[in-house]
């Protein structure tokens, strides 16, 4: 294994600089972004080859995101960088022309996190839309666009849900049409990569090949910093990166299948498991768009967060694996009143925040399926029945309550009711994958479990996305699929499901 214990004090010592800024690729003082100028020497052509993004999108904030990469299926990890740091300058602008640019600024990039940067951006206007680009040397990148959360009640924010990407099991379809929405963000639920070996029996994906670094279950650092270069090399994700900011939330594969707190389903001892998440959890941090508060400690990381102070909507984004208890032993512990899915910190952090919630729509990013479903499913809510109780007594008294999820590779939609003849406090939209699973169907060996259920609305196996359009008076959530993924990207768009819920009445009306 490589990848020693990161905590901030250890990485400035590893990286050699003073200032933790500067070392953490968020901002680099002029004269200290002089001197690594001048010690970067020569970066080669292509750097940007992983694209741009942007996240964690505030009412005046928005944290950017480059790695560079000029090589990135490099078999090292590395990327084809130097084992150097490199500086990093960017620009925003209000126009896609950079017309006039409303802030300059730099980062230096540092081997120690996969030449990552992560520059926060503050004091910039509400619901706006701004453009991004990164320079290095004379190389300048793609650009992005972002905007900033709304602060108007009155405004209408628009955004996708998405999880699940499984590279090997299709093509980014989805992603493809995703670009083309009118979207002020992105919501990933979890499974941006998985740790699985790349073999001729998972290659799903017509005309994609793979060497064969990829074909083992990833363990290492490298490994995992190439794993994410392998799924971000597909355009369309890279395209759906550049189009908007993105508020991120990780499930299960990001370490390892099902895993929970510190204990794996695959015997790993705990010991050892606690490496694996460290390094899973660092390769995360170094290529998604998260602020720095997510920088993990060793194999701790804080990645449940909150984004909006405005009047229409808050995002309060959840970690449903790091602090889990275990899967349960028997019915009697599964039903313990003391088992939490979210840990005793994360709970009292969610109540406290959606009781405190000024806006209107109260959206809560999460990881795995909520509604009950069947009690053999342990590793989703279903395993945590009174945290469920907790949780929906909580959203009973909140606005406009809204659960995304992921993690089932399926689109369903459902009412979440504390008792399946009480009213909704709330709705559940569950997202299927972009491409795990490969084509899917409309109903498969699954479908039973779900639609006995009055209060599952939707069903469908096939792949796609979730398009969340949010009012001050309602919210409409649009299912949509494309009808393969395996052969190759030219499938078309389509909506399957169509629901509205008016502000004050949690409940799905489907429209079509
Ligand atoms: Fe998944």
């Amino acid at each position: 294994m490589t990848g020693p214990r990161l905590n901030r004090r250890t990485f400035l010592q590893l990286s050699g600089v003073s200032s933790a800024a500067l070392a953490l690729g968020v901002t680099a003082p002029a004269q200290a972004l002089a001197a690594a100028e001048a010690d970067a020497g020569a970066v080669p052509d292509g750097v940007f080859g992983l694209g741009v993004a942007s996240g964690d999108p505030g009412t005046g904030s928005v944290v950017l995101w480059t790695r560079l990469a000029p090589d990135p299926l490099a078999a090292d990890g590395h990327g084809g960088m130097p084992p150097r740091p490199v500086p990093v300058r960017y620009e925003v602008a209000t126009d896609e022309g950079f017309g006039t640019v409303v802030r300059r600024g730099a980062a230096v990039a540092s081997p120690e996190l996969a030449h990552s940067v992560h520059p926060q951006i503050d004091g910039l206007e509400p619901g706006r839309e701004y453009f991004y680009r990164f320079h290095v040397g004379r190389q300048v990148s793609p650009t992005g666009r972002t905007k900033t959360l709304p602060a108007d009640g009155d405004a209408r924010f628009r955004f996708a849900t998405a999880s699940c990407q499984a590279w090997y099991h299709g093509h980014f379809t989805a992603y493809r049409h995703l670009v083309d929405e009118d979207l002020d963000a992105v919501v990933f639920l979890g499974d941006y990569i998985y740790e699985y070996a790349i073999t001729s029996s998972n290659l799903w994906r017509a005309g994609a090949s793979v060497t064969p670094e990829h074909a083992v279950e990833i363990q290492t650092l490298e490994q995992f910093r190439l794993r994410y270069s392998l799924f971000k090399s597909d355009p369309h994700l890279q395209a759906a990166h550049a189009k908007a900011p993105w508020i991120v939330t990780w499930d299960d594969h990001e370490v390892q299948n099902n895993y929970g707190a510190d204990g794996s389903q695959y015997g790993v001892l705990p010991e050892h498991f606690v490496h694996l998440r460290a390094v899973g959890y660092r390769a995360f941090y170094e290529n998604l768009p998260v602020s720095l508060s997510a920088l993990p400690e060793g194999p701790d990381s804080r990645v449940y967060r909150s984004f909006g102070d405005g009047g229409l909507v808050r995002f309060h984004v959840l970690d449903t694996r790091q602090y889990r208890d275990p899967l349960p032993v028997d019915a009697a512990d599964q039903n313990r009143e003391d088992r939490s899915i979210l840990g005793a910190a994360q709970e009292a952090w969610l109540y406290d925040g959606l009781a405190a919630s000024p806006a209107r729509w109260n959206v809560i990013a999460n990881g795995v399926t909520v509604a009950p479903i069947t009690t053999n499913r342990t590793d989703q809510w279903d395993g945590y029945p009174a945290n469920r109780r907790r949780l929906l007594a909580a959203m009973e008294r909140t606005s406009n309550p809204v659960v995304l999820t992921g993690d089932i590779h399926k689109h369903v939609a459902a009412e979440l009711r504390p008792d399946p003849a009480a009213p909704a406090v709330g709705v559940e939209l569950i997202c299927t994958s972009i491409a795990s699973d490969g084509d899917g169907a409309p109903t498969d060996a699954y479908t039973p479990d779900w639609v006995q259920h009055p209060y599952v609305k939707l069903y469908d196996g096939r792949r796609g996305y979730v398009l969340v359009t949010l009012t001050k008076d309602s919210m409409t959530s649009e299912f949509k699929i494309v009808p393969w993924v395996e052969a190759d990207a030219s499938a078309p768009l389509q909506t399957v499901a169509r629901f509205t819920t008016p502000a004050g009445a949690p409940g799905l009306e489907r429209l079509a």
